[in-house]
């Protein structure tokens, strides 16, 4: 397979990666193998030296794991990827490849908040620090921006209010500024939003949520160019070892196949089910990207191709009434995962942003009326007559 530019994306998805063995398998084999016969020892040292290409050891050269991210890579139009063990570790493993002690990272505040405490707990340790910026707001991005910062980092949309910023304004100032700009795109994946093409330097990934698809293997992934993702993010996965398994890179390998069509299908849901919840008297607001009434809404079929799968809305009633149309549910999943073909629900008030104080989350926009869904590929008057229970109570 070649460039993004002759195949469409679904194509990649189920073509790129594969060189298939003299078994002539048509299905994508699992190498359950941690290392690798020479044919001589002069082959061994080529290798290991690096003159000769070719498999050494599955902590950083495995076919299975390999496939998955040259698929991905050709997915996000990035010359490289690193798949690693989880989405966290994409992060950590981008950090520990592109900075050092003394440099600076700015970050747009509504993140993951195992990111932000990556950033704050550990990074600190090793003389990184952070600065947090609210992501639309590109004065306060400027300003944050000293002459020791060395990457942008940012989540678009933003969990759970699925704020945008805009990539290709971030990606202009990064450069003006000699950083570089990394975009988690966790919540859009390539089949919605491809941010290299827009300027950003590096993009990362949990694929336990939409590359998976369906729930069943934590793993991430680091795509950009071969300088920075090939040479210095792949020389610290060679090193430390934050490794995919050969069995879930071959799980995620299936689940790009489907990734387009359960991306669309995963925002033809939302848009319905959050058309339907703005008419609901109960409901004091509705944060989803694909609605007219969303502040940065413009970004959709431009930068974003729809408007993802996350739906976020107010009740009124504070958080007894959240926890009310959260409980009233039978079939919905209470629980913090997305990406799922199962619908979520989560009241992230006293979950994913539990642990930040009363006026943080005020800061960050998280009341306690909030409740945020993960559409899944349920039939979507399922899950408006899974919420209408609680819903019609308040
Ligand atoms: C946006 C985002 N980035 C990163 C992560 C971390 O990924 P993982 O749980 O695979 O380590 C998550 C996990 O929920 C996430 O939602």
């Amino acid at each position: 397979m070649r460039g993004p530019d002759e195949f469409g994306l679904s194509t990649l998805a189920i073509r790129t990666g594969h060189n298939r063995t003299a078994e002539g398998e048509h299905g994508e084999p699992i190498f359950t193998t941690s290392s690798y016969v020479f044919g001589s020892a002069r082959e061994a040292a080529a290798r290991f030296a690096g003159d000769e290409p070719g498999n050494i050891y599955s902590r950083f050269t495995n076919p299975t794991v390999g496939a998955f991210e040259e698929r991905l890579a050709a997915m996000e139009g990035g010359e490289c990827c690193v798949a690693t063990a989880s989405g966290m570790s994409a992060i950590l493993t981008l950090c520990m490849g592109l900075l050092k002690a003394g440099e600076h990272i700015v970050s747009s505040r509504s993140i993951f908040g195992s990111t932000t405490i990556l950033f704050n707990k550990y990074l600190t340790r090793f003389g990184i620090e952070t600065s947090y910026v609210s992501l639309a707001d590109l004065d306060a991005w400027k300003e944050a921006i000293g002459p020791a910062t060395r990457l942008l980092f940012v989540e678009t949309p933003s969990n759970p209010l699925t704020e945008m910023a805009d990539i290709r304004t971030l990606a202009d100032l990064a450069h003006s500024r000699d950083c570089l700009l990394v975009v988690d795109n966790c919540f859009c994946t390539p089949a919605l939003q491809r941010p290299l093409a827009l300027g950003a330097d590096l993009v990362m990934h949990s694929a336990t949520k939409y590359l998976d698809g369906q729930g069943r293997c934590v793993g991430g992934a680091v795509v950009g160019d071969r300088k920075l993702v090939g040479e210095e993010v792949f020389g610290v996965m060679r090193t430390a070892g934050p490794t995919m398994s050969p069995f879930n890179a071959w799980v995620f390998l299936k689940g790009l196949e489907t990734l387009e069509l359960r991306m669309l299908a995963h925002a033809r849901n939302a848009l319905a089910l959050a058309s339907w919840l703005r008419e609901q008297p109960c409901v004091t607001r509705v944060h989803y990207p694909g609605l007219e009434s969303h502040p940065q809404h413009h970004l959709v079929g431009t930068q974003q191709r729809t408007g993802g799968g996350i739906v976020a809305f107010e009740v009124r009633g504070g958080r007894e009434g959240a926890w009310r149309v959260v409980d009233s549910t039978r079939m919905l999943s209470i629980t913090a995962n997305l990406g799922d073909t199962k619908t979520t629900i989560t009241h992230p008030a006293t979950t994913t942003h539990g642990r930040l104080t009363p006026e943080e989350r005020e800061t960050a926009g998280i009341s306690e009326g909030l409740i945020r869904i993960a559409v899944g590929l349920e039939d979507v008057e399922d899950v408006q007559k899974d919420l209408v229970r609680g819903v019609a109570t308040l």
